[in-house]
């Protein structure tokens, strides 16, 4: 298995991807105050970790493509959880890709504390042998979601999926931490925006004084 030339097109949509939603991330702060997206990064699977996969999930060479759908992986971070519905939903009106799966883990958690938006897409992407379709993963979640995420993901890493009982514990409690910090920013969030309209309100009703 040449696994440079099977993860090509991987790298390919993966720099694609970058590239549109840092884009929309551009557009909204030239057209308006708030930009839903915070960052966007990407990756594409470790050829370790795609093995790994496969053998845990007893995949078959033949099923990869198919069954491992996060070789091309983007992350959209958001500053408020109102902000990833509105990524979600324009993610869902694009046309140049279809979106084959939709995983609401921030409205229902996982069982680990785990918050995301996850979207499967299929995405066409040119090669030198013409059009091939790739799946690929967006993750969409807030800084905080994100923070409880990457923290898990290590003591996963460290402990081999095993985490000892007390620490799975308080990443819970970690995880209801990180629920109520995005709770009180959204909170937070509305005040600013109501300041923000009775601002504006003031602003129009001041007439010049001559
Ligand atoms: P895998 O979890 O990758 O085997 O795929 P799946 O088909 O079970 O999909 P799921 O939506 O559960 O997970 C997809 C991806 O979301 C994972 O590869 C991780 O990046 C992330 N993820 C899911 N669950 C957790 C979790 O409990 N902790 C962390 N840190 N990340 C998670
Ligand atoms: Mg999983």
């Amino acid at each position: 298995m040449d696994w440079e030339v099977f993860l090509a097109p991987y790298t390919q949509v993966v720099d694609e991807l970058k590239v549109k939603l840092k884009g929309m991330r551009a557009q909204f702060e030239y057209e308006l105050e708030h930009s839903p997206i915070e960052f966007v990064t990407g990756r594409v699977k470790p050829i370790t970790s795609i093995i790994e996969k496969m053998q845990r999930r007893n995949i078959p060479a033949a099923g990869m493509e198919e069954e491992v759908q996060d070789i091309a992986g983007v992350r959209v971070v958001c500053q408020f959880v109102d902000d990833i519905y509105v990524v979600v939903n324009m993610l869902k009106h694009r046309h140049d890709f279809e979106i084959i799966e939709e995983k609401d883990y921030v409205s229902r958690k996982k069982e680990s504390g785990y918050r995301s938006y996850h979207l499967i897409i299929s995405y066409p992407v040119e090669t030198i042998h013409g059009e091939k379709k790739v799946l690929a993963e967006i993750q969409i979640r807030t800084l905080a979601m994100n923070f409880w995420a990457t923290n898990e993901h290590s003591l996963n890493y460290k402990y081999s999926g095993q985490i000892p009982s007390n620490v799975k514990t308080r990443l819970k409690s970690a995880s209801e931490a990180a629920f109520r910090l995005d709770e009180e920013m959204s909170k937070i969030k509305n005040e600013i925006q109501e300041a923000k309209k009775i601002f504006n309100r003031k602003d129009q009703n001041s007439q010049p004084e001559n």
